[in-house]
């Protein structure tokens, strides 16, 4: 089946900072840009048709030449300990990170924690 796509700026995403359409090629109407801190994370929640590992896919932007990795948690339990969000050479240039996750049937909440005080690269979508 197509993948699902989650907006960042869209309900009930969360966003531990603005959402901002400043820096061009976002989907929707917008990106997260997370306050650049520790933990200042971006949350999404998806739904499941069935139980089992989900390829997800994240779509980001990171303008420093700095990786700024994250905790992929699931439902509250670490999935990924500091995932790389490499630079993309700039706040407009967007690439797509693909993750598997271990998914329940139904609702699930996927949340990006940033591991280091220079916070998440900007966030557009995640799809599944
Ligand atoms: C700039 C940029 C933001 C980005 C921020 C950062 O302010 O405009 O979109 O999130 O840098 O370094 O985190
Ligand atoms: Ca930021």
């Amino acid at each position: 089946a197509a993948p699902t796509r989650y907006e960042a700026e869209t309900s009930p995403a969360t966003c531990a900072g603005v959402i901002e359409s400043i820096h061009t090629g976002y989907s929707g109407s917008g990106f997260c840009n997370t306050d650049n801190a520790v933990g200042a994370a971006a949350q999404f929640t998806v739904t499941a048709s069935e139980a089992g590992s989900a390829t997800v896919a994240v779509r980001y932007a990171n303008g420093t030449t700095t990786n700024r990795p994250a905790d992929v948690l699931v439902n509250g339990a670490v999935a990924h300990a500091g995932s790389a969000f490499d630079g993309t050479g700039a706040w407009s240039t967007w690439t797509t990170k693909t993750l598997t996750v271990p998914l329940n049937a139904g609702t699930n909440t996927i949340r990006l924690s940033p591991t280091t005080a220079t916070g998440l690269a900007n966030i557009d979508y995640l799809e599944i």
